[in-house]
């Protein structure tokens, strides 16, 4: 297999972390950008070889945009962006502020489209790539009503990258359009989350671990698709919530 660029952002921890890491071993050149330079240049260390560490905050269009300058700078081109940055809320619908709001669409919204806008210029030059959004189950089934507004901001993330590939699909073949719904995952992302996570921690039964995800998208990157559930049992309960939205709720408020 011919080796890629790949730019991951959100790449400090977790699963962009475990997927730089992944990708890197295999031998794929990888450019990790998140906002903690400490974690991510030692993630980049981790990765060896000429992995890059650009410090990006994706919630500034200019920092995204001069991520993919530094990484067509370095590679000479980018064939995969994965929009991995996100950041989770433990706080209901109608505790919401306009800060929370703004908040979780910047990072979890925003800063995928800001991505898409900056990378899709360059992949319709070459006319391939591949754009990975990262979302989240809740973003299709918003189970959890204490994400609230994280859930909705991942919901609007799927509707966005649906209409890209959409616009893509005629002229630009081989330009590929994915979004990606990790069920709970071990990560920092409970704790990390704006006022926390009831609980502090996920107990789910279903949790996978961020190199489980990281496998997952590596996979997505060599077989593209539109949709990935890195968890297999995620299809039938997404069957089972549009078959009937009441019921489930109702059974989910029994547990
Ligand atoms: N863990 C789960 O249960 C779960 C489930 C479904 C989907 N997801 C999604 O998976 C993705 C990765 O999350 P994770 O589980 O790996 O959590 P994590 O360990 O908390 O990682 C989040 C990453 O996003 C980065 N980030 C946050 N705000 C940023 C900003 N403004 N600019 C740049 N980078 C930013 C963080 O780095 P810095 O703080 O250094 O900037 C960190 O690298 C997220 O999109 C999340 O919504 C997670």
């Amino acid at each position: 297999m011919t080796s890629k660029v790949i730019v991951i952002t959100g790449a400090s921890s977790g699963i962009g972390a475990a997927l730089a890491k992944q990708l890197a071993a295999r031998g794929d050149k990888v450019v990790l950008a998140a906002r903690r330079e400490a974690e991510l240049k030692a993630a980049a260390k981790e990765c060896g070889g000429d992995a890059m560490a650009v410090v990006t905050d994706v919630t500034r269009r200019s920092d995204v945009e001069r991520l993919r300058d530094s990484a067509i700078q370095k590679f000479g081109h980018i064939d995969v962006w994965v929009n991995n940055a996100g950041r989770g809320i433990g706080r209901q619908v109608l505790d919401l502020t306009n800060d929370d709001v703004d908040q979780m669409l910047a990072v979890n919204f925003k800063s995928a489209l800001y991505g898409m806008q900056a990378i899709v210029p360059h992949f319709k030059e070459c006319k391939s790539g591949h754009v990975i959004n990262v979302s989240s189950a809740l973003g299709r089934i918003p189970f959890a009503s204490y994400r609230s507004i994280y859930s909705a901001s991942k919901a609007a993330l799927n509707s966005l990258t649906a209409n890209l590939r959409m616009d893509l699909r005629a002229e630009y073949p081989g330009i590929y359009v994915s979004v990606v719904m990790p069920p709970v995952v071990k990560t920092d992302f409970a704790k990390n989350a704006l006022y926390g996570t009831p609980g502090g921690s996920y107990s789910a039964a279903n949790a996978q671990t961020a190199e489980q995800v990281a496998a997952a998208i590596v996979d997505l990157i060599d077989h593209p698709r539109a949709e990935l559930y890195t968890n297999p049992g995620q299809a039938e309960m997404v069957a089972r919530y549009y078959a009937d939205v009441q019921a489930f709720e109702e059974n989910m408020a029994r547990r």
